[in-house]
């Protein structure tokens, strides 16, 4: 766990410059564990260093995969096939990473010993019936203490393949049944609640595995096997958002955002800051490791308030804390609805943005599945992220719109997902400091 670290931030001059963001986290976490069973050796680049992804390299070393960094942002894995894992005597430390967790619950499911996954705080208290539920459909045996972590993941199930319709959208429980599925005899399914991210899908292909999937469903058959394969990793979208919104929200800024990831399945923040009035233009669209990857050229504009489509809810699932920043910029009313699943992600998002811009005068009335934000004037004030990387990095930004200076607990966990963040957004003109205990009082 990360020593306690707050921030202070005041707003400032116009942003400028370019930015690369780290890699995509929800890649990175499939690299290393399609790697692991792969058949040879296989090289990631773009990795993103972020306490999440390296709690799951650690936990497949921990496994008895050989996994090397011969540079920072790079892993070379030397997979050991579908059936080459070994049990570890000592649980596997997921951190705060959810998607760790429930993918890991679905590949050690088919495994013939046991393990034991449990997480920090914050993981310890997120729902994994999800993933219990669905994987038991398989014949896998998961106990778990009233269905949160810690996960005792028995081994030796013989699992066997079904479809099975996922009721909420989540990539992570998508994937869990997928990874499960490779252990399965016959074709596992799944048709989703809604669409959501196929970075599992894609990389299964990658990696040399027969599987057939399109928007809200995948299908692939279990005993297989997976090739080494090497994979570059984009910038992560989620991780961009944050100077998407801030270059949107200061007057004279323009920012140039390199190599973002801009799989649709993650991109819903830019029609909807589109539909708000925002100036976001895509540039010198490429593939990076079969994703589709662009510079995003981000310049001031006024926003105005809008109802959040609900279709649009699952593509930006994780940028709700920073589009209610926005939201509190624009000028008149921003509705969310649809989005329940905030209330269990690392924090209670709804509540957490809620009481945060509330505390700097902004009227938030909050709902089961949203929450409807009338812009205003931000002022300074102290706010709480309730150790949630994203919300610290969403109250970051709403201290470039503050009258007055804000004070940020709790952003240690920023690491998580976005290792070197205040540097980046110092370099474009944030000003943006750890906090002392003085100025915490
Ligand atoms: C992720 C899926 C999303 C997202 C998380 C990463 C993934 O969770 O919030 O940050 O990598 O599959 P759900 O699929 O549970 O919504």
């Amino acid at each position: 766990m990360s020593a306690r670290l707050d921030w202070i931030c005041h707003a400032g001059a116009a942003l400028r410059g370019s930015v690369r963001v780290p890699g995509d986290k929800s890649i990175s976490h499939r690299a290393l564990m399609l790697a692991a069973l792969a058949h040879g050796s296989s090289r990631v680049s773009g990795f993103l260093e972020g306490e999440d992804t390296r709690a799951t390299a650690r936990i497949l070393q921990q496994l008895g995969v050989r996994i090397t960094a011969p540079s920072a942002g790079e892993r070379v894995i030397d997979g050991v096939g579908l059936h080459g894992l070994r049990a570890s005597a000592q649980p596997l430390d997921c951190g705060n990473a959810g998607t760790g967790m429930r993918l890991l619950a679905g590949l050690l499911a088919g495994q013939d010993f046991d393990s034991v996954l449990i997480g920090d705080a914050s993981l310890s208290q997120r729902p994994m019936r999800r993933v219990i539920e669905p994987l038991a459909a398989l014949g896998a045996r998961i106990d778990s203490s009233d269905g949160r972590p810690p996960l005792r993941i028995h081994g030796g199930a013989l699992l066997r393949a079904r479809a099975l319709r996922t009721a909420i959208a989540s990539a992570q429980v998508k994937s869990a049944i997928l990874l499960a599925g490779l252990y399965a005899d016959g074709v596992t399914r799944v048709d989703e609640a809604q669409p959501t991210r196929d970075y599992t899908e894609r990389m299964l292909q990658a990696f040399g595995w027969p599987i057939e999937f399109g928007p809200g469903w995948a299908a692939l058959p279990g005993r297989q096997s997976l090739q080494a394969s090497d994979v570059q990793v984009p910038g992560d979208f989620s991780s961009a958002a944050f100077f998407i919104v801030a270059a949107t929200l200061v007057p004279g800024s323009e920012l140039l955002l390199r190599d973002v990831g801009l799989n649709p399945r993650r991109t819903g923040l830019i029609e909807v800051l589109r539909a708000m009035g925002a100036d976001i233009r895509i540039e010198a669209p490429h593939q990076r490791g079969g994703e589709p990857t662009a510079d995003l050229r981000v310049r001031h504009a006024d926003l105005r308030g809008i109802e959040v489509p609900r279709e649009q809810v699952a593509d930006m699932i994780d940028e709700f804390p920073i589009l209610f920043v926005a939201a509190a910029c624009a000028t008149g009313v921003t509705r969310v609805h649809g989005a329940a699943e905030l209330r269990v992600k690392e924090s209670d998002r709804i509540a957490v943005m809620a009481s945060g811009l509330r505390a700097l005068g902004i009227d938030v009335q909050e709902n089961p599945d949203g929450a409807l934000i009338q812009g205003g004037s931000l002022r300074g004030g102290a706010v709480e992220s309730h150790g949630d990387h994203r919300c610290a990095m969403s109250f970051a930004v709403a201290a470039l719109r503050a009258s007055a200076p804000v004070r940020i607990a709790d952003c240690a966990n920023v690491a998580t997902s976005f290792p070197g963040f205040e540097a980046l957004a110092r370099g474009v003109g944030f000003d943006l400091h750890v906090a002392t205990q003085a100025q915490m009082a």
